[in-house]
């Protein structure tokens, strides 16, 4: 007798934030100032105005009831207008936008919309652990494709394309990339739409860190690209960009067919967003771009605090175009879950290993920058203590 758990649950490893929550309990308990730089979980708040909106919804009469499958026809328009803002693609609130529990249930839930069992999904390596989890849980089989430094974290057109096989329904992009900061390019991006297409494989791109960019550089939406909207849906998230990871506001957007295979699985699955989180999240579409810019800022001066801190030290570090982490190669002679343990034996920080993005973030930890300058200083005060 096994544990109860179905082959698929069995199948599955750990999921890593999990196991770094261990890690760290252990060390916190025997002590130790732990500095966490693991989890990617923003430390600024929310803006006032969406909490303000919150609270006044709660106290509104009515507001405990089920809010309907699709969201507040309000918020999908609120979704479209900012969307359109930002990227100049009009998208229907209808029929190709879909309010999500965050992006992380509707990245989970695709594969089972989408996929049948046996069919394979192309999933970068490193990269985020859902979209293979997804995947696995549909009894699909994920297939990695590398990412790699030389070619600055972004897919090799011609590469992707020889890994598809008449099994292939689905491949996933994630830029700006969790773990690698990377951003993808237009030229790029057309080639992959346009193979996609030829082939019959639906892209999925999340863009949860769409607004955390640097430099003045501005992500690019699948839907920007031509065929784009017909290739594929879009995952984006009010986590990241609005400082809310644990209000549960995303969105898919895209592929109007797609889009209603996912809202099939999720009428079946949950019953929606609370309703004065809608409303609240209406008010960050709506009013809140102030706030988007200063976090924006808060994220890009951290960077070049922490990253200007490390080089000096003699760290070899690259400079993230996006995102709040950092991907750092490990010295020579060491591995990224060996490195990491070091790092919280000897400096108190957590750190996560690249190998846990897939065998391609080997060589590679990343570190969170969700800590405020006083902890960034200390931490690179360790760091250079461990050099
Ligand atoms: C690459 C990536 N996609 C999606 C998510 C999910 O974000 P949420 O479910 O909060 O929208 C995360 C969260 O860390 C992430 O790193």
């Amino acid at each position: 007798m096994t544990d109860g758990a179905s082959r698929r649950v069995r199948s599955l490893p750990p999921y890593l934030f999990a196991r770094i929550d261990e890690i760290k309990r252990e060390a916190a308990a025997s002590g130790t100032d732990i500095i966490d730089l693991g989890v990617g979980d923003p430390d600024l708040g929310p803006p006032v105005a969406v909490l303000e909106t919150l609270m006044r919804g709660v106290r509104e009469n009515g507001s405990h009831h089920y809010s309907s499958y699709a969201g507040l026809s309000g918020l999908r328009e609120a979704f479209a207008a900012w969307f359109e803002k930002r990227h100049g693609i009009a998208l229907d609130p209808e029929s190709e936008i879909l309010p999500l529990l965050g992006s992380k249930e509707g990245i989970g839930h695709i594969s089972l919309a989408c996929l049948d069992e046996g069919d394979e999904v192309l999933v970068p390596d490193p990269g985020y652990p859902v979209y293979a989890a997804g995947a696995v849980l549909a009894g699909a089989r994920p297939v990695y494709y590398p990412l790699r430094r030389e070619k600055e974290f972004l897919p090799d057109a011609g590469e992707l394309a020889e890994m598809v096989t008449p099994e292939t329904k689905m491949m996933w992009l994630n830029y700006p990339s969790n773990p690698t900061t990377a951003m993808v390019n237009a030229p790029l991006l057309k080639r992959i739409v346009e193979f996609a297409r030829e082939r019959g494989v639906r892209i999925c791109h999340d863009m949860a860190y769409s607004e955390i960019t640097f430099d003045g550089r501005k992500a690019l939406s699948l839907m920007e690209i031509p065929g784009g909207k017909d290739a594929g849906i879009e995952f984006h998230s009010l986590s990241k960009t609005f400082c809310m990871p644990g209000w549960r506001v995303g969105f898919a957007v895209g592929n109007a067919g797609i889009i209603r295979a996912l809202a099939k699985v999720k009428t079946n699955l949950d019953s929606g967003i609370f309703i004065p989180v809608q409303e609240a999240a209406i008010t960050a579409l709506t009013e809140c771009e102030d706030h988007v810019q200063v976090v924006r800022r808060i994220f890009e001066e951290r960077r070049n605090r922490f990253v200007g801190g490390l080089r000096e030290a003699g760290w070899e570090v690259p400079v993230p175009a996006a995102t709040f982490y950092v991907w750092l190669p490990v010295p020579r002679g060491t591995d990224s879950m060996e490195f990491c343990t070091r790092l919280l034996g000897a400096a108190g920080i957590v750190s996560t290993p690249g190998v846990g993005f897939g065998a391609h973030g080997e060589g590679f930890i990343r570190m969170s920058l969700t800590l405020p300058d006083d902890r960034l200083d200390e931490a690179i005060a360790r760091l250079r203590a461990v050099q």
